[in-house]
C-alpha cells in the first residue's frame, strides 16, 4: 500500500474549496498528483487553497458535480476521483430537495462518469448520520442503516449508488463514513462544526452555546487522519468494495468540549444552553476496528494537543 501509487496520477477532488476537500487537495499536491478540484463555490472559499493557486499540479473548476457539460473532459485519463462535494446537514434542514439533487444526484453523475471513463477508483465522502441514533456499541460498519435527518438519507442515496455501480459494473468503490471532522479551515458560521464554532466564539469573546443539555458525546477525528484514510483507500487492494468508518475514536461530550475550550483560550466566553436540536443524537461509540486493521490507520490520539494547532490558525483571524 503505497501512496506513490498516486504520483503523477490525474485525480479528481470534489468540493475541493471546501474544508476536507482542500486538506485532501493539498496532501495530494504533495505526493505530485493531478489535482482537478471541482467546487460549485457554494461553501467553499478560494482561500482554503491559496498556496496551491500557482501549483501547475492543481487546477480549479468552477461547477456543480451534478453539471454534465465538460465532465468527459475532466473525466478524461482520472485515475481517481475522491468525492467529498455535498449538501451539508444545516442546508438540507433548510431546502430538503437541494440535498437529493446534490447528494443522491451529483454522486449518481459521478458514477456514470466514472464508468465511462474507466476511473481506477471512486472514493465517496459519507457521513455517520446514515446511521440514525445508533443502538449498538461500539457501532461496527454492519450497524443497521435508519438515517434520522434529510440529510443522513440523502448520504445514503448516495451510498447506495455507489454500491451499485460497483456490484453491477466492478467499479472499484471504497465508502468512508466521516464523523465530526475537526481542524484548521473548518468553516464556523452555522454551518461548521462544533469545535470551530466553539473555537471562534471563544476568541471572539461571545457565549458558546450547547443545545441540550451538553451530555451528548461525539467521536471527534483529526482531518489529517481523515487524509490519510482517504490515500491509503485510493490505492489498497482490500478497500475495493468496502465501506469504513473512518472515525478516530476520541469521544468528548459537547460540554467538556466547550468548558475546555474556554479555558485553552483563556476566554471570557460564557457557556449557555439552547434548546436540544431536532434529530440531534446523543450517543456515539464508532469502532474503526476496521480501517485501522485493513488500512493501517494510526489516529492521532492527543484531541486537545490537535486542538491547539487547529485554534492557532483560527487566531491569525483576530
Ligand atoms: N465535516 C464533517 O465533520 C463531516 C462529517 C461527516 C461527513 N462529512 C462529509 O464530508 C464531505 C466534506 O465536508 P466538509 O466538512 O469539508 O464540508 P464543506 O462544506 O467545507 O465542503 C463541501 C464543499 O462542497 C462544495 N459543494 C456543495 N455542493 C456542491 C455541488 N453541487 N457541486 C460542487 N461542489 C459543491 C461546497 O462549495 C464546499 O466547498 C461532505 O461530503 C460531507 O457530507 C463531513
Amino acid at each position: 500500500m503505497n501512496n506513490n501509487k498516486l504520483e503523477n496520477k490525474k485525480v479528481i477532488v470534489t468540493g475541493g474549496a471546501g474544508f476536507i476537500g482542500s486538506h485532501l487537495c493539498e496532501e495530494l499536491v504533495k505526493i505530485n498528483a493531478n489535482v482537478i478540484s471541482i467546487d460549485d463555490m457554494s461553501a467553499g472559499h478560494q482561500s482554503n487553497t491559496e498556496l496551491l493557486k500557482n501549483n501547475n499540479n492543481f487546477k480549479f473548476v468552477n461547477k456543480s458535480v451534478t453539471d454534465t457539460n465538460g465532465m468527459d473532459e475532466l473525466f478524461d485519463g482520472a485515475y481517481a476521483i475522491f468525492h467529498n462535494a455535498a449538501s451539508k446537514k444545516n442546508i438540507c434542514d433548510k431546502d430538503p430537495k437541494k440535498d437529493l439533487n446534490v447528494n443522491a444526484e451529483g454522486a449518481l453523475n459521478l458514477l456514470e462518469y466514472s464508468k465511462k471513463h474507466k476511473v481506477e477508483r471512486f472514493i465517496h465522502a459519507s457521513t455517520g448520520s446514515v446511521y440514525g441514533e445508533p443502538s449498538i456499541f461500539p457501532s461496527t460498519e454492519d450497524h443497521p442503516l435508519s438515517p434520522v435527518s434529510y440529510y443522513g438519507v440523502s448520504k445514503l442515496a448516495g451510498e447506495r449508488y455507489v454500491d451499485v455501480f460497483n456490484h453491477l459494473y466492478g467499479l472499484k468503490t471504497t465508502i468512508l463514513r466521516y464523523f465530526h471532522i475537526y481542524g484548521p479551515r473548518q468553516e464556523s458560521n452555522e454551518f461548521g462544526g462544533v469545535v470551530s464554532i466553539f473555537l471562534r466564539n471563544a476568541l471572539a469573546g461571545t457565549p458558546l452555546v450547547i443545545f441540550g443539555d451538553g451530555k451528548q458525546i461525539r467521536s471527534f477525528t483529526w482531518v489529517k487522519d481523515l487524509v490519510s484514510i482517504n490515500l491509503k483507500a485510493a490505492v489498497a487492494d482490500e478497500a475495493v468494495g468496502q465501506v469504513y468508518n473512518a472515525v478516530s475514536g476520541i469521544q468528548i461530550s459537547v460540554l467538556d468540549l466547550a468548558k475546555k475550550i474556554v479555558e485553552i483560550t483563556g476566554s471570557k466566553s460564557e457557556i449557555v444552553h439552547g434548546e436540544r436540536l431536532l434529530g440531534d443524537i446523543d450517543y456515539f461509540d464508532v469502532s474503526n476496528q476496521k480501517v485501522s486493521n485493513e488500512l493501517g490507520i494510526e489516529f492521532e490520539k492527543d484531541f486537545w494537543g490537535t486542538l491547539e494547532c487547529a485554534l492557532s490558525e483560527y487566531k491569525k483571524d483576530f
